[in-house]
């Protein structure tokens, strides 16, 4: 190994198997981010990895892995942010999601949660009404969009450490969507929405560790909007409303 090359260790292995990291030799270029790196080997050194990405550009959420033990999305994290002195990166798949094949992992449960907290906004108006108009200046509406920007690479659902403790945890994203939903004067579930996050595997089973808000690439706080959800519920279920 030189200081033009970097050292890469890639997990392999399909389904449920124990899998083991294969080493590469990948040229180091400038700028270069770790999706690079997984691409070059893909298409240079072995066309059998599985990984995914779409945009490369920080805005599908689809490319998110384990790099050098932490979530990152890697078509935005540059590799010399995140090598090590001895000059390793090693990626793995995203934790807390079932594998595919090698990087890539199966979303299907992290997006089934987003359904279980009612993440789908519900109105009553139609095409043919005007524009509702809301006010950007309103706690609520800034509230919401403070948490709006998600765009579901689920980084912060592979460094939630309840969510590996217990498996039905609705987690972190799910709970940001539904609490920018509370928010949003215009839907017509709330109530049916604050049941949702209410139960056993809901809001307040977060611990305010906060590794969530840590780590999400877009800047969003999914630990405060969890601590608004707890409120939220509280106030509702005090009032008899839930
Ligand atoms: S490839 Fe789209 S966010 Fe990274």
């Amino acid at each position: 190994m030189n200081d033009n090359t970097l050292q890469v260790r890639i997990w392999r292995g399909r389904g449920a198997d124990e899998g083991r990291f294969v080493d590469y030799a990948v040229p180091r270029q400038d700028s270069q981010t770790v999706l690079d790196v997984v691409t070059h080997v893909q298409r240079v050194l072995d066309a059998t990895l599985s990984y995914r990405y779409a945009c490369r550009v920080g805005m599908c959420g689809s490319c998110a892995m384990t790099v050098n033990g932490q979530a990152r999305w890697t078509c935005r994290t540059h590799v010399t942010k995140v090598v090590g002195s001895e000059g390793v990166l090693e990626i793995a798949p995203l934790a807390h999601l079932p594998v595919v094949k090698d990087l890539a992992t199966d979303m299907s449960e992290f997006f089934d949660k987003w359904a279980r907290a009612r993440g789908r906004f519900s109105g009553t108006q139609t095409r043919h009404d005007d524009f509702a108009r809301v006010s950007p200046a309103t706690p609520e509406r800034q509230a919401a969009n403070a948490g709006i920007e998600c765009i579901g690479c689920a980084v912060c659902y592979g460094s939630c450490d309840v969510v590996q403790w217990r498996p039905d945890f609705l987690g972190p994203a799910a709970l940001n969507r539904a609490w920018t939903l509370v928010n949003d004067v215009r839907d017509t579930e709330r109530t049916e929405r604050l049941r949702a996050v209410a139960g056993d595997a809901g809001c307040h089973s977060c611990h305010t560790q906060g590794s969530c808000t840590e780590r999400c690439p877009k800047g969003i706080a999914p630990t405060i909007a969890i601590a608004g959800l707890k409120r939220t519920v509280a106030r509702a279920a005090v009032k008899g409303e839930l």
